[in-house]
């Protein structure tokens, strides 16, 4: 009689369906071993004929489960194999983050435009200005409260060269910008520059050590404070919308006379007056005015013969304003669910 170890040590090394259904034939066919032992067994006695055909159905049973397992055995295999190998169209894919502009970017990006569609061109100075540039020259005075050690960043000369007596600051302003720009061209000018610009300032909800600036700088014959003003008041139109209103209030800046401030309706109650706008209706956008004849003598321009604008405005305050957002230092703080949404 056969040994039903031999017949599963068979069955295991089997790989194939196919050689699979041969064993089947060769045990549990019409014309397989067993089936060919149990036609046998009528020519046994009565008692032999009960045991061996019991011990016979129970290899035969035994036979077809060890069968059943490989099957499944070889079946799982093969998807397996086939999985590894090939790719299913079907199932969806993982959704790709696509990365965003930062919203004080596109802020700026937005006043740019504006500005290029006006005809201004973009010029850029160092974040790292000589004390001339970014305060002698645009006639802050040496006693000036903004030098003061509180607002400026100062860098140790020695640690640029070791020769030069000249203070170097951070920037304060971008208005710097101005005056390397009139240093190298003749009018007439137009341009905007935007930058970083830093102050020691401690970080709350609207002030910040590092934030951006936008300037502008326009010089030629004949510009007027209408020229300033019908420039800043479509600006205004385009960046927060045509029915926006605008008002210029008389202010002073060194570098400018006359100056002005420009201050725009308050969004967020349409002029009635609340929180935001501290109930005057108004809320500030930036600082302009006509170019102080006393800029145009350090840069060697005709004072007779040319007049010009200047203005500056801060993008983190624009961006705030055009968001309805309460604090600055959500844009620092890179987090991603603040950001996704712009
Ligand atoms: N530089 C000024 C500031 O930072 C803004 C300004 C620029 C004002 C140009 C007038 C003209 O506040």
């Amino acid at each position: 009689m056969i040994k039903i170890e031999d017949v599963i040590s068979e069955i295991s090394s089997i790989l194939t369906q196919e050689e699979l259904e041969k064993i089947r034939l060769k045990y549990i066919g019409r014309k397989g071993i067993l089936t060919d032992e149990l036609s046998n067994i009528s020519k046994l006695s009565i008692e032999e004929k009960k045991n061996t055909g019991k011990k016979i159905n129970e290899i035969k049973q035994r036979i077809i489960e060890e069968i059943e397992k490989r099957k499944n055995e070889i079946k799982r295999a093969s998807i397996s194999e086939h999985a590894e190998n090939s790719i299913d169209i079907t199932l969806s894919g993982k959704p790709l983050e696509i990365g965003k502009i930062h919203p004080l970017m596109q802020t700026m990006d937005e006043v740019k435009n504006i500005f290029l569609g006006f005809g201004f061109s973009i010029a850029t100075g160092p974040d790292m200005e000589k004390d001339y540039y970014n305060f002698t020259a645009l006639n802050i005075p040496k006693d000036h409260p903004s030098r003061d050690i509180q607002d400026t960043f100062y860098i140790k000369p020695m640690e640029l060269d070791r020769n030069s007596q000249e203070e170097i600051v951070l920037r304060t302003h971008t208005s710097p910008v101005q005056i390397h720009v009139m240093e190298k061209y003749k009018p007439p000018i137009r341009i905007i520059a935007p930058g970083r610009v830093y102050r020691h300032e401690s970080v709350d909800a609207s002030h910040s050590y590092i934030f951006h600036q936008i300037e502008g700088l326009a010089v030629d014959e004949n510009i007027t404070f209408a020229d300033l003003k019908a420039v800043l008041e479509i600006f205004v139109k385009k960046m927060f919308g045509g029915e926006v209103l605008s008002r210029f209030r008389p202010s002073y800046f060194p570098f400018t006379e006359p100056s002005a401030e420009v201050d725009m309706q308050c969004l967020i109650c349409k002029g009635i007056g609340c929180s935001v706008c501290k109930q005057t209706g108004w809320v500030e956008l930036l600082g302009c005015g006509m170019v102080n004849p006393k800029v145009f003598e350090f840069v060697k321009y005709d004072t007779e013969k040319y007049t010009g604008y200047a203005f500056g405005m801060g993008i983190e305050r624009i961006a705030m304003l055009k968001y309805g957002i309460n604090d600055m230092r959500l844009f620092y703080e890179n987090d991603l669910e603040f950001l996704k949404q712009f």
